[in-house]
């Protein structure tokens, strides 16, 4: 629903500038007229009522979203772009002066202004006092140089031609302004802290502050034998997928995936990690563990990236079971892509036979592959009828997926590691829509037939299949996709139930899109409260903090929202509260339209990474962090 209200708007809002700059422009040749002809606005109802129209239009589509999809989507429409334009609109209409009908063009071009470069909560004040000023300005302007007839029409006409440069300018000074931060730190009621950036923390802090430590203080047991040890050695290999394709591919230990890590809840695991000769660096992330900061694997926050020849110990002690997976956090866009991933799974007693299956977008020049593992083509296993089987779905593109189970009932029963309370059947077909970076693990009961598993991604065809059955002979079923799996009812509660408020922090997370510089070209991109890092300000909390933060998508693109070393709690979407199983993520796909509440205990002290795992997203500056308020860290540099 949303997503077309979105478009609609956009085109809209493109069609008021353009309405707006006529509305300017005759007002200018109006008042370049000797006084008799003077009539303002009078001269060109038309373009005044066609820019009524479509402010009508823009107002019913806002109007729509809040009723669809709630406040959160609609507050900077209604407290900033609609008003600019709203406002002078009603004046135009009552009193239809060039005056009126210059200040209405100016409102257009603000109106559009906000909607394609939608200013963050942080900085709604800001917007509308500045819009103030230019309705002001444009008001002043238009009464002194309407009077000037003197000097001829030229000047007339300024107010509007002034306004179209203004908006050039402030264009390309917004997108400065998203990469260059120079706005304001702190905005979630934290303490103060001199800059928003994670590294300037060390400086600045005034009396009555905390204690400064290092990330590099927060390791996990630096003694004692560990359980588990294991080395995993990054490298250029090549990856043949079932098809016969291959790719050049960076590897672990000389496969991608890379080896799975079976390790058990409450004992000591120990990784080395050796970079025999990736020149971006390699580093590990245990995504969904919520391992000590320093043992996190993000380059330029807990640690510098493995060069190669080099090599990284981490220890951790996992602390809860369930279906996790590793990657590289340096150059993440392509070397996770590429093949720097694999699966980390802490015992968690589900019996049968079991497979873990990624779903991954492989590079292949032009297209990307999709692909099951290295499965792309129609593959065909053996189980035995009456086995137990469970399926850990793990998603390592950068992409949601449609993953399709057909040929018998099945259950989720772990949804990110976290256990499902009394997980229901669902039909064969069920859409299991599965976040970028998200686990699904799905259970069923082989039965005498053929069970098929698909991969629907209707933007990257792809012929990926595994088909079971008891003899391993049969082929692939073809599939029809039911309804969606919906996480928000699905089970029941189980176990202990968190806590809930009260809060003593509150975060408002907008996901949106602008205009801003990534890397050195001027773009149309993502952002998070209307910045790209490092601008994004930081979430700043102190240990014990019980925190509650709103995520919402006002842009026209999915994102999976991934914060490091806190699980989080959903409780509600789009005001809807969660009435199954516990929702426990830790990585939210945000969809256009979404707004979801979460809550999460701050009970892991460090600087930690909260942003979208569609990799390319980040890449472009759709990261922030979450800093603990008396974590500093030495590292700098790229963090993904
Ligand atoms: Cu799985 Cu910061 O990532
Ligand atoms: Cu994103």
């Amino acid at each position: 629903m949303a997503e077309p209200l979105f478009l609609t708007d956009l085109i809209l809002a493109l069609v008021l500038a353009v309405t707006g700059g006529l509305l300017g422009r005759r007002a200018g040749r109006s008042q370049a007229q000797p006084a008799p002809q003077r009539d303002g606005a009078r001269r060109s109802p038309l373009v005044l009522y066609v820019t009524a129209a479509v402010v009508a239009a823009r107002l019913a589509v806002a109007v729509l979203l809040l009723a669809t999809s709630g406040w959160q989507l609609v507050t900077h429409r209604f407290l900033v772009g609609l008003p600019v334009v709203v406002l002078p609109l009603v004046w135009a209409l009552v009193r239809r002066t060039a005056v009126a009908a210059h200040t209405t063009a100016m409102g257009a071009w603000l109106s559009f202004y906000f909607l394609y470069v939608p200013p963050g909560p942080q900085d709604l004040p800001v917007a509308a006092g500045a819009s103030a000023l230019v309705l002001a300005t444009t008001i002043g302007a238009s009464l002194l140089l309407g009077d000037r007839r003197s000097r001829g029409g030229r000047l007339a006409r300024l107010p509007w031609l002034s306004g179209a440069a203004a908006m050039v300018t402030a264009t390309a000074l917004g997108g400065l302004f998203l990469v260059s931060g120079s706005a304001t730190t702190d905005w979630g009621g934290g303490p103060e802290r001199a800059g928003h950036s994670v590294h300037a923390m060390s400086h600045g802090h005034g009396p009555g502050a905390p204690a400064m430590r290092s990330v590099d203080a927060l390791t996990g047991p630096r003694d004692g034998t560990p359980d588990a040890r294991f080395t995993l050695t990054a490298a250029h290999g090549t990856v043949r997928l079932s098809s016969g394709r291959t790719v050049d591919a960076l590897t672990f230990n000389g496969t991608s995936p890379g080896p799975e890590l079976r390790v058990s809840k409450g004992k000591l695991v120990e990784v080395t990690l050796v970079n025999k000769n990736v020149t971006e660096g390699v580093t590990l992330h245990w995504h969904g563990v919520d391992v000590p900061n320093a043992e996190d694997g993000v380059p330029g926050v807990t640690q510098n990236a493995v060069g190669p020849g080099g090599r990284h110990v981490y220890r951790f002690v996992p602390d809860r079971t369930g279906t996790y997976w590793y990657h590289t956090h340096r150059d993440a866009e392509r070397s996770v892509e590429r093949g720097l991933f694999g699966a980390l799974i802490v015992e968690d007693g589900q019996q049968g036979v079991q497979h873990n299956v990624f779903t991954h977008l492989w590079p292949g020049g032009e297209d990307q592959i999709g692909a099951f593992g290295t499965t792309d083509s129609a593959e065909r296993r053996a189980v035995p009828a009456g086995r137990q089987v469970v399926l850990r779905l793990i998603n390592s593109s950068k992409e949601p997926h449609r993953i399709l189970l057909g040929g018998t009932l099945f259950r989720v029963t772990a949804h990110d590691g976290n256990p499902i309370g009394e997980p229901g059947e669902l039909k064969p077909g069920t859409d299991l829509f599965l976040a970028a970076g998200g686990r699904y693990d799905v259970a069923f009961t082989m039965p005498d037939g053929v069970v098929t598993l698909r991969l629907d991604t209707s933007e990257i065809p792809n012929q990926a299949a595994l088909a079971f059955s008891p003899d391993g002979r049969a082929e692939p079923a073809a599939l029809e996709q039911g309804d969606l799996f919906d996480r928000l009812s699905y089970g029941e509660p189980a176990g202990q139930q968190p806590e809930g408020g009260p809060y003593d922090r509150d975060f408002d997370l907008v996901l949106d899109n602008g205009f801003g510089f990534v890397g050195s070209s001027f773009t149309y991109t993502d952002t998070i409260n209307g910045r790209l890092t490092p601008a994004v300000p930081t979430l700043v909390v102190r240990e014990g903090d019980r925190v509650r933060m709103r995520i919402t998508a006002r842009g026209i693109i999915d994102h999976p929202m991934h914060l490091h070393g806190h699980r989080i709690r959903v409780i509600s979407r789009n005001g809807e509260a969660v009435t199954g199983s516990t929702w426990w993520t830790d990585t939210l796909n945000v969809a256009p339209g979404e707004s979801y509440e979460i809550d999460f205990s701050a009970d892991n002290p460090g600087v930690w990474m909260d942003h979208c795992h569609n990799f390319e997203h980040a890449e472009s500056g759709m990261i922030m962090h979450l800093a603990y308020d008396d974590v500093t860290t030495p590292y700098h540099g790229p963090t993904h």
